[in-house]
């Protein structure tokens, strides 16, 4: 019977009604670090195993090695960038493995350098004030419409060269694409027909716009990688699928790391009180937000070989998923880890992963958050969150709210 159970609690996680509080489901994973899900499919939740099989070349990230053909993780190396015969089309960098991961992830890293990220940081208060600003005069906003959202997805368009007049466009297909993150058994067969048709129309969006850039080419990330003469850079195809990849990141991340993290800091008054007398704890509580209530909950991978963790055997060609928040919430690794304290110190969190894949917009999705949650600590007088929990949107490895209203006395 405790088998059985063992066995069905990803299946829970996945399910919509545990979005609101995952973490219970957890800490009961974590009795068994390393547990078989199903038959090629096992879930890993304690930090120590996450940290080694992240770092382990036997552990893929090309859903095409997996057993169970395109991975029971589903379609979303194939869509997003995804590789199509007729289309050229080419996965994108998370979904390989090195070397081939390598050498894209160092071309991008050449052109996305800490001074692109610091002029990107050098406005960003100023976009935030901006976004608040409208919100004067009333008693209410919604966090994630109003400034969540809009931040990040204006910043990532800056960076890439992509126009902001287009966001209504893409704003459909890079959800529809993100969903396909989530195991198929949590996608309705509506959702999987979204990431279908999203897909071929945001290629040939970003085709059309390198046509565009490669003609005209401007300050961004785009002409950047169409104009790179190095001896080492893309073809065609892997600057399209590297751009998608950036668009999605851009656009399904920091929103729920900022959501997350005014709900949490409403949730726990003293953090809140703590906040507001020394600003400077702003760094410290994001990196908290980031182990606590994490954006992205876990990854998938696939076995290349037998590899034994845990007293666990996990067979060649199986499905493995990471869950980084449960290994963030590991007690073994982290003293009071189900308490928020925006001060911990020693917080090795793995909220932007970590090994070959440790993410490329983490500095700059720090910088957002920062600006965004300083600002709505010290600006909103008498904060109260309208309904707790709020409603989440529908994905359950990139989780936030899918609205968070906000009620209060005035804006400073
Ligand atoms: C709070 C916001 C963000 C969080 C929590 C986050 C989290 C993550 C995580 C956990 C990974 C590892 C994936 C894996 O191991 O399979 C990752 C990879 C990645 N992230 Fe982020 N991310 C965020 C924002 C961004 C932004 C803003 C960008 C783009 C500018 C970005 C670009 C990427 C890319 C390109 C990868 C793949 C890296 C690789 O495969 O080498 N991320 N991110």
């Amino acid at each position: 019977m405790a088998h059985q159970v063992t066995r069905n609690l990803f299946a829970q996680v996945l399910d919509e009604a545990s979005r609101p509080d995952p973490y219970p489901l957890y800490a009961l994973l974590r009795e068994t670090p390393v547990a078989r899900q199903g038959n090629d499919l096992y879930a890993v939740s304690t930090y120590a195993e996450i940290v080694s099989l992240l770092y382990d070349p036997r552990v893929s990230s090309d859903e095409r090695k997996s057993r169970s053909g395109s991975g029971s993780f589903g379609a979303s190396g194939r869509l997003m960038g995804g590789e199509d015969g007729q289309n050229a089309r080419k996965p994108a960098f998370i979904f390989l493995d090195p070397p081939d991961h390598d050498r894209l992830r160092r071309i991008v890293m050449r052109h996305f350098t800490p001074e692109r990220v610091d002029r990107l940081g050098r406005h960003m208060s100023s976009l935030v004030a901006e976004l608040l600003d409208r919100r004067a005069g009333h008693d209410s906003m919604d966090v994630v419409d109003d400034l969540a959202y809009p931040l990040p997805v204006t910043v990532i368009c800056e960076l890439l060269g992509v126009p902001k007049e287009d966001e209504p466009r893409f704003h459909g297909w890079a959800s529809a694409l993100a969903r396909t993150l989530d195991p198929p058994e949590g996608l309705s067969a509506e959702e999987v027909r979204q990431a279908e048709a999203a897909a071929p129309e945001l290629h040939a969006y970003l085709v059309d716009l390198a046509g565009e850039r490669h003609a005209r080419p401007a300050d961004d990330l785009l002409s950047a990688l169409l104009t790179d003469r190095a001896a080492e850079r893309m073809d065609g195809p892997e600057i399209i699928a590297t751009m998608a990849l950036l668009l999605i990141a851009g656009h399904e991340t920091t929103v729920n790391l900022i959501a997350n993290g005014m709900l949490t800091f409403l949730r726990n008054p003293d953090a809140l009180a703590r906040l507001r007398a020394d600003p400077g704890l702003i760094v410290p509580a994001v990196e908290e937000v980031l182990r606590y209530d994490p954006p992205v909950q876990f990854r998938t991978r696939t076995t290349l070989a037998d590899i034994e963790i845990a007293g666990v055997t996990i067979p060649q060609g199986a499905d493995v998923a990471l869950l980084l928040a449960s290994g963030s919430r590991d007690p073994a690794r982290f003293p009071g880890a189900d308490r928020f304290d925006p001060g911990r110190r020693d917080n090795q969190h793995l909220g932007f992963g970590g090994g070959v894949h440790y993410c490329v917009g983490a500095p700059l999705a720090r910088i957002e958050a920062r600006a965004a949650l300083g600002a709505l600590v010290g600006r909103l007088v008498g904060p109260e969150l309208a309904a707790d929990p709020p409603p989440y949107r529908h994905s359950a490895s990139l989780r936030g709210p899918e609205r968070l209203v906000v009620g209060f006395d005035r804006l400073l």
